[in-house]
C-alpha cells in the first residue's frame, strides 16, 4: 500500500539562523521534500521569534506543502496561553504544543483561540498537541511534585483530559503509542520523538525505537533530529528513512 505522505518531522534544534535556513532548504526545499515537516522549538524561537521563522522557513519552501511544527510547550493561565497562540497563528503552523498540566480550561482556551484566529485570517486551523509527562521525569520526580500516579498512568490521564478539552493529539514516547491509541482512539494524533534508525547513535535518548516499528505501532508522525541534522548529507539521511517508511 502506498503511503499518503512522509510522516517525518525534522527537529531543527539550533540557535544558528544560517545553519537552520540551510538545513531546512536541504531537507525541505526540493520539489519532493525529503521530510514531511519541520519542527522548530524553544531554542530557535526564543532566539529568533517570528522573523527568524520567516527567514529560515520562507514561503517558497512552505509552498511545497510541507508541515510546520512549532514546539513551544506553552504553559500559563488560559488567557495568556490563548494570547500566545493568537500571536503565532499567522505563521501557519500545522501543529503547536501546549502542556496538558495547564488544565482543561487552558487547553480549551487554546483550542478555541487557534480556531477563531485561523478563521479570522482565512487560513487552516493549527492542530494543538499536548505534552503530558516529560520523558525526563520518573515516578519519584512525579511524587516530589505531589503526583501519586506513576508516569504511564499519568500520561493516559493527561492525554484523555487533552482529548476531552479539544486538543488534537499528544507528543508521546514510542513506548506509549499502544496504550494511547487504545485510550484516545484512531483519530487522535500521536507525534513521536525518541526515534532512531537502526544503527544510528542514540545520543541522550534512552529508550529509542526505529521509525518503522513506531509507525507499525500506530504513530502518526515521527520527530527525528540528530540522525538527520548531524548526517554528512541530511537530505540523503532523510530520504533513506522515508524509503524505509514507504509501506506506511
Ligand atoms: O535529535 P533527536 O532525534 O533526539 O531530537 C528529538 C527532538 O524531539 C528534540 O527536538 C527533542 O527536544 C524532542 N523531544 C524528545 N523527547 C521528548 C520530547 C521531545 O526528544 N520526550
Amino acid at each position: 500500500m502506498a503511503r499518503r505522505s512522509n510522516p517525518v518531522y525534522c527537529a531543527v534544534d539550533t540557535v544558528d539562523l544560517p545553519i537552520a535556513a540551510r538545513l531546512i532548504r536541504s531537507v525541505a526545499g526540493n520539489a519532493v521534500p525529503a521530510v514531511g515537516g519541520i519542527k522548530l522549538g524553544l531554542e530557535f524561537f526564543l532566539a529568533h521569534g517570528a522573523p527568524g521563522v520567516r527567514y529560515a522557513f520562507p514561503a517558497p519552501v512552505k509552498a511545497t506543502g510541507i508541515g510546520f511544527f512549532l514546539d513551544l510547550k506553552l504553559h500559563d493561565i488560559p488567557n495568556t496561553v490563548a494570547g500566545g497562540i493568537r500571536a503565532v497563528v499567522e505563521l501557519e503552523p500545522t501543529y503547536i504544543t501546549i502542556h496538558t498540566a495547564g488544565g482543561a480550561a487552558m487547553m480549551k482556551a487554546a483550542a478555541e483561540t487557534a480556531a477563531a484566529e485561523a478563521a479570522r485570517l482565512g487560513i487552516a486551523r493549527p492542530r494543538l498537541l499536548g505534552v503530558t509527562v516529560l520523558t525526563s521525569l520518573d515516578k519519584s520526580d512525579l511524587e516530589s511534585t505531589g503526583v501519586a500516579a506513576g508516569p504511564a498512568q499519568q500520561v493516559l490521564r493527561l492525554a484523555s483530559l487533552a482529548r476531552n478539552s479539544g486538543l488534537d493529539g499528544v507528543i508521546c514516547s514510542p513506548h506509549e503509542i499502544v496504550a494511547l491509541r487504545r485510550e484516545c482512539g484512531k483519530d487522535f494524533v500521536l507525534m513521536v520523538p525518541g526515534i532512531r534508525p537502526a544503527g544510528s547513535a542514540t545520543g541522550d535518548q534512552k529508550r529509542v525505537m526505529t521509525p518503522s516499528d513506531a509507525m507499525a505501532l500506530g504513530a502518526n508522525h515521527l520527530v527525528i533530529g540528530r540522525p538527520i541534522t548531524e548526517a554528512a548529507d541530511p537530505a540523503e539521511a532523510a530520504q533513506a528513512i522515508a524509503r524505509d517508511l514507504e509501506a506506511f
